[in-house]
C-alpha cells in the first residue's frame, strides 16, 4: 500500500491507472478506521481493481462548537487497517493542501440538504459536498462507496453526482451493526459504557417501526411520535428527530402508501453524544 499526501501526485498515479484501463475505487473516510469502513473497502473491491482509501478530517463540515479538534486521529492504526484490507492507496492529506489560502470555492446542494442533518448542522453539507468533490477530482474513481448509515449524505452525494454530471457510480454500503444494534460510528468512542448501552434504543425503534408497518398501519407519523416517546423514556436519551422520508427527496411522509419503500430517519442524544441511525421500511 502506498500513502500519498499530495493532492497533485494523487491525481498523476490516478490518471496513470486510467491509461492503464484499471478500475478505480474510492472510499472516502475520516479516519478512525472501524468494522464499517472496512465493509466499504471489502465492496469497493469487488468491482474495482484498485482501491483509493482517502483520510481527511474535513474542517469545513463541523460547526465552530462541534468535535474538529478532539475527533480522533489514529494514523498509524488506521494505516495498518487499511494495508490489512487490502487497500492499494492511501490519501491523507494535510488540510493545507486541500484548502491553500486564499480558497474559495464551494459546492451546494439544496432541497435535499435542506432538513433533518441540514437543519441541525447548516454548512456541513457544504462542507461535504465541497470536499466529495475535491477527493473525486483528485482520485477519479469510476465507483465510489458510501456507507448507508449516513442516508442524507448519501442522497446529496446521488444529487451532486448526477446534477454535475460525473460519470461515477456511486455503491451504498449496508449499516454495520454491533452486537446490540447500533451502528458502529467513529464517534462511538465518545460513549460510556452505559450510553452505549442506552443508545441501542435507536435499532429498537427502528424495528418497532418495521413491525408496526408490517401491522399495516400507515400512519407514519404517529409511528414516528411513538418511537420518540421510547426513545425519551430511555434514561439519559432524548430524542432530536425522529421521521420517515421519501428516499430521493428527503422531504417527510405522513401516510404510507402500500407497496413503497421509505426510510426512517432517527437523531438523538445519548448523554452528550448526538447520534444518528436509519432503516428502510416497506409498507
Ligand atoms: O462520511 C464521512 O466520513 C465524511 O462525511 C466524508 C464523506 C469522508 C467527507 O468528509
Amino acid at each position: 500500500m502506498q500513502i500519498i499526501t499530495e493532492p497533485g501526485q494523487m491525481q498523476t498515479i490516478a490518471e496513470k491507472l486510467r491509461l492503464n484501463r484499471q478500475c478505480i475505487g474510492v472510499v472516502m473516510t475520516m479516519g478512525a478506521l472501524h468494522e464499517g469502513h472496512l465493509s466499504l473497502v471489502k465492496l469497493a473491491q469487488k468491482t474495482a481493481g484498485i482501491v483509493i482509501l482517502t483520510i481527511f478530517v474535513n474542517p469545513s463540515q463541523f460547526a465552530e462548537h462541534e468535535d474538529l479538534h478532539k475527533y480522533p486521529r489514529p494514523f498509524e492504526n488506521d494505516a495498518a487497517l487499511a494495508k490489512a484490507a487490502g487497500v492499494d492507496f492511501l490519501f491523507a492529506p494535510e488540510a493545507e493542501s486541500i484548502y491553500p489560502e486564499n480558497y474559495q470555492t464551494t459546492v451546494t446542494c439544496s432541497a435535499v440538504a435542506k432538513r433533518f442533518e441540514g437543519e441541525m448542522r447548516p454548512d456541513h453539507f457544504k462542507g461535504v459536498a465541497t470536499i466529495v468533490t475535491k477527493l473525486f477530482n483528485i482520485t477519479k474513481p469510476h465507483i465510489a462507496v458510501f456507507g448507508e448509515k449516513d442516508a442524507q449524505q448519501l442522497a446529496v452525494i446521488r444529487r451532486l453526482v448526477e446534477d454535475l454530471n460525473m460519470p461515477i457510480k456511486i455503491v451504498e454500503a449496508p449499516i454495520v451493526r454491533e452486537k446490540n444494534g447500533l451502528a458502529v460510528s467513529s464517534r462511538n468512542i465518545y460513549l460510556s459504557i452505559q450510553e452505549r448501552d442506552a443508545a441501542a434504543i435507536l435499532y429498537k425503534g427502528i424495528c418497532h417501526a418495521k413491525m408496526r408497518v408490517a401491522e399495516e398501519d400507515n400512519n407514519l407519523q404517529n409511528i414516528a411520535q411513538e418511537i420518540e416517546e421510547m426513545i425519551n423514556a430511555t434514561p439519559g436519551c432524548r430524542s432530536d428527530y425522529v421521521s420517515f422520508v421519501d428516499e430521493t427527496r428527503f422531504e417527510p411522509v405522513e401516510t404510507a402508501e402500500k407497496g413503497r419503500e421509505y426510510r426512517l430517519l432517527l437523531a438523538m442524544y445519548s448523554g452528550t453524544v448526538r447520534l444518528i441511525d436509519n432503516g428502510k421500511i416497506r409498507a
